[in-house]
């Protein structure tokens, strides 16, 4: 909320709300987005988009019930055709389930939501035994210059990347248009058969009360 309210000082048009269980760095508050889209809807005057966790046709109707005008989606896009990167990287978060994703750099106040291999293990490890005292010169093997190796040359445990809880979601690499097209279909028959079917059943029980 902090950082939505100064955007909006500082003159920005809208604002993409990230809750904790964003891929990236979600902050320091750990705030989820079940949460964090209401306080947005109740304090922002520009509008804002729901990012975080966000997958599907369920994903877009709760972030506009929410009070978003839309939503944003980092994790879930890099799974299709056409997103550039290697196609290791698509299997993976196909193959990942939403516990497999770990919070790393708090201690150094920049933490970051990544998928787990076997660097971002042996980061944690080091961060285990430093505590307080870690420094980003014992974890720059693990951080630094890594988006390379695995995004181009598909080398998965190279050590630490942005992923999102989202990954549990994921269970194909569409073309972007089959993805969007998707969700605006789920989205649909949720409202109309679930939300309006919850609305007749408000109605039918009235009628009989
Ligand atoms: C691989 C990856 C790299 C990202 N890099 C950045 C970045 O450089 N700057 C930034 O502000 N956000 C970055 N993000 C965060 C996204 O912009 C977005 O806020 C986030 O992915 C939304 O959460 P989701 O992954 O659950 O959809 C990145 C996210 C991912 C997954």
């Amino acid at each position: 909320m902090r950082h939505s309210l100064k955007a909006e000082r500082i003159g920005c048009d809208a604002v993409s709300v990230d809750g904790f269980e964003c891929g990236g760095h979600p902050g320091e508050d750990d705030i989820p987005n079940m949460i964090l889209l209401p306080r947005a809807a109740e304090e922002l005057k520009i509008p804002f988009v729901a990012s975080g966790e966000m997958a599907d046709g369920r994903s877009l109707v709760a972030a506009l019930s929410l009070g978003a005008a839309g939503m944003n989606m980092g994790t879930r896009f890099i799974a299709t055709k056409e997103a550039p990167v290697h196609q290791n990287v698509k299997n993976a978060l196909v193959a990942a389930t939403e516990l497999d994703t770990r919070l790393i750099m708090r201690a150094l106040r920049n933490t970051e939501r990544v998928l787990k291999n076997a660097n971002v293990d042996r980061l944690i490890e080091i961060e285990r035994e430093k505590g307080d005292r870690l420094k980003i010169d014992d974890i720059h093997g693990q951080v630094a210059g890594i988006y390379p190796k695995v995004m181009i040359e598909g080398e998965m445990d190279a050590g630490a990347w942005s992923c999102g809880m989202v990954a549990g979601l994921i269970r194909d690499v569409p073309s972007c248009k089959e993805l969007v097209d998707r969700i605006m279909g789920e989205a649909e028959t949720i409202i109309r058969s679930r939300l309006m079917g919850f609305l007749d059943g408000v109605g039918a029980a009235r009628k009989v009360a």
